[in-house]
């Protein structure tokens, strides 16, 4: 099995504090250092479980082995992207994007207040644990908001992410109890919309 590579959980890109008073300190490490942990284990030991039965040439369940790990690796993927779209607001969190990506929005949207209405709405209308993702559709070049239920669809999405929003009940339930709306609307004090434009940027080239 050497040579063969596993997925790592990602460091926090600001101190465990430094979102509140929106995330606070004990959701945030428990969302990161517990939840997120365990898509990546979880995935990893599926991926071990693979090159083993691989190796000693056995066969595993395909439907059930798949249908977990496309739960763990979405599960990694989003929240990789979920950390990293968000800012403290002394390193630009919150506010409007600016730049191409403003003018993509406006384009689609009519306004950044009107897309900010349908995002946050699609946010707190996902059915049960779930995701809110602004994605940008390879073949018409158009921004698109989309609802993730759980974290995937056994399907590896091919719509590219520029910003995502974990409304899981884990992303919040400490800080809110189960008041998701006013999550999705803390949210907006520490949107990184300069990560989003970065990620815009590198869809365009
Ligand atoms: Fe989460």
């Amino acid at each position: 099995m050497e040579d063969k590579k596993f997925y790592v959980l990602p460091e926090l890109p600001y101190g465990s504090k430094d979102l509140e008073p929106h995330i606070s300190e004990t959701q945030l490490k428990l969302h990161h250092d517990k939840h997120h942990l365990a898509y990546v284990n979880g995935a990893n030991g599926i991926l071990e479980r693979m090159d083993r039965a691989r190796e000693a040439k056995t066969d595993f369940d395909q439907k059930a082995t798949l249908k977990e790990l496309s739960f763990h690796i979405g599960g990694h993927i989003l929240h990789s992207l979920f950390w990293a779209n968000m800012a403290p607001a002394e390193k630009g969190g919150g506010g409007k994007p600016v730049g191409a990506l403003a003018k993509e929005i406006e384009k689609e949207f009519g306004s950044f207040e009107r897309f900010k209405k349908e995002f946050s709405a699609a946010a707190v209308g996902v059915e049960g644990s779930g995701w809110a993702a602004l994605a940008i559709c390879g073949q018409t070049r158009r921004p698109i908001i989309m609802q993730v239920e759980k974290h995937n669809f056994n399907v590896y999405p091919t719509l590219r992410i520029m910003l995502v929003l974990d409304v899981w009940e884990h992303a919040y339930y400490l800080d809110y109890k189960n008041e998701r709306a006013k999550f999705v609307e803390a949210f907006w004090n520490v949107v990184n919309w300069a990560e989003a434009e970065r990620r815009f940027e590198a869809l365009a080239k």
